[in-house]
């Protein structure tokens, strides 16, 4: 039986899938076992790497089986209401586990931690330990807690906290390719976000302690990293002593210069605060890859400010031009939203309009999900009718589908230069990796090649979604 005392650390100030599971078996002695599954963002996915690294300081090993697992810990997503539905229908699955071992302890980490605190545990009464993304450090506390038998809570947020000092184990990882947080939080408030309340405010890492982390991945044979961030555009970090001063594209370039050998990618950046400086940097380094996802959300001034995103539709487009200007052959990804709060069908034909001037390459399209607590919550109305948002959706992605295409057919018959990261998902006679501007390539194995290796493949067809070639 548990002990109904709370150990609760809440803070007042506390004002973003797909679900991968940890796949590498580090276990080997009769060590507690413990089993993370991640949802959402990417860097909810690098925030699990610090929390295995905690857990393994303690003594933990790490399992990809959750039916043989001590603790599952499950790291969530609040961006929309169906993420969080599917991390509850998760649970479910985990209370039969906890049938057959009484003392197996669940937590969960991150913005539904966040977001619902204590209630949590009301709400979900198989759940031992809810701790908000900024307070992994307080693990062996919370962890120490509930083994004493009662359940514990800390979701205090931080002004400070990167976890600058932690070396994430890398969980997911091929080897090749590595996620390095560059900063955490969000000071934007878009209105339609529930980022800011469930991760703080905006903090930078020390550019140090990333070229450090970067140059270990370059020793350890690792060949790409993507640096992380809710608004990686307003890095920014100063010394103590106030001398030394760096925004994202003088980190751009320290990381690019750590071994030209590796390829830099980044993400997500923020039209408002994409710089030229920034464009310059990418387009002078070789290894900073040539792809930028730049959501815009709508292409409607009035809907952008609704949303305040800080930016027009004229701006966005400037940004574009901008990209085209140094980078002229640069890759753009977005993300969009249907149905926002009285979107209009003229409002919504302005988006349509605005993804055919520019062509993104990819897209992540969702239709709006009011959250509850945003400022889209509180002052707006929900008034798009689901199936009008769903209807708007489908035209957005037809759109996206032939830009999608348009823009691999322009690559066919081109030379690329494509990173191996193993064997196709579908066939292990064919290699597969990304080119620069991060879509798919897949090509016939050739003896001595592989992953982790740089090849160049002639771009001879494609599919929807993937190039198809040979290596030259
Ligand atoms: N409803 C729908 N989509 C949302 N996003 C963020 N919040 C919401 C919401 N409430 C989308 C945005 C953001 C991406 C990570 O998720 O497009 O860029
Ligand atoms: Fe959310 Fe806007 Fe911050 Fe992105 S920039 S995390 S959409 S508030």
């Amino acid at each position: 039986m548990f002990n109904p005392e709370i150990t609760l650390k809440e803070h007042d100030e506390a004002r973003q899938g797909e679900a991968l599971v940890l796949e590498n078996d580090k276990n080997v002695s009769n060590s507690r076992k413990l089993y993370i599954e991640s949802y959402g963002c990417q860097m909810n996915f690098a925030d699990s790497e610090i929390v295995a690294s905690i857990m393994m300081e303690m003594g933990f090993t790490t399992t990809g089986h959750y039916k043989e697992a001590d603790v599952i810990f499950i790291n969530t997503c609040s961006i929309r209401e169906n993420a969080e539905q599917r991390v509850r229908n998760r649970l479910k699955e985990f209370s039969a586990a906890k049938t057959r071992k009484p003392d197996l302890i669940i937590g969960v980490l991150g913005c539904m931690a966040e977001r619902l605190k204590a209630k949590f545990l009301e709400e979900e009464k198989l759940v031992d330990i809810v701790v908000g993304p900024d307070a992994y450090r307080d693990l062996p506390n919370l962890i120490g807690s509930v083994d004493d038998g009662n359940k514990a809570v800390n979701v205090l947020l931080s002004r400070e906290e990167t976890y600058a000092d932690i070396s994430p184990v890398r969980l997911t990882s091929n080897g090749i390719s590595a996620f390095v947080s560059i900063m955490r939080g969000c000071d934007n408030m878009c209105s339609f976000c529930v980022v800011p309340f469930t991760r703080g405010r905006e903090r930078s890492r020390d550019p140090h302690s990333i070229v450090k982390e970067v140059t270990e991945l370059s020793e350890n044979g690792y060949k790409e990293v993507t640096l992380l961030g809710q608004n990686v555009d307003s890095y920014k970090w100063t010394s103590e002593d106030g001398s030394e001063f760096v925004n994202f594209a003088g980190l751009l370039e320290r990381v690019a210069l750590v071994n030209p050998d590796i390829r830099v990618r980044f993400s997500t950046s923020h039209p408002k605060d994409i710089t030229d400086e920034v464009l310059y940097t990418i387009a002078k380094h070789e290894n900073i890859c040539n792809y930028i996802h730049l959501p815009v959300q709508s292409g409607n001034s009035r809907i952008l400010e609704l949303m305040n995103r800080t930016y027009t539709r004229e701006w966005y487009i400037d940004r574009l031009d901008a990209i085209r200007r140094i980078i002229p052959d640069c890759a753009v990804s977005t993300d969009i939203i249907s149905g926002f709060c009285t979107e209009t069908e003229e409002e919504h034909q302005d988006t349509l309009s605005l993804m055919d001037y520019a062509s993104f390459s990819y897209a992540y399209m969702f239709t709006y999900s009011e959250r509850p607590g945003t400022p889209a919550a509180k002052k707006l109305k929900d008034d798009v009718p689901d199936e009008v948002k769903g209807r708007r959706l489908n035209e957005i992605i037809a759109k996206q589908q032939q830009s999608s295409r348009a823009e691999l057919e322009q690559q066919l018959g081109k030379v690329q230069k494509v990173l191996v990261e193993g064997f196709s998902k579908k066939s292990d006679k064919d290699l597969c990796g990304r080119n620069d501007y991060n879509a798919m390539v897949i090509f016939p194995v050739v003896e001595g090649i592989k992953p982790g290796d740089y090849v160049n493949v002639l771009v001879e067809r494609c599919t929807s979604a993937t190039l198809i070639g040979r290596i030259v």
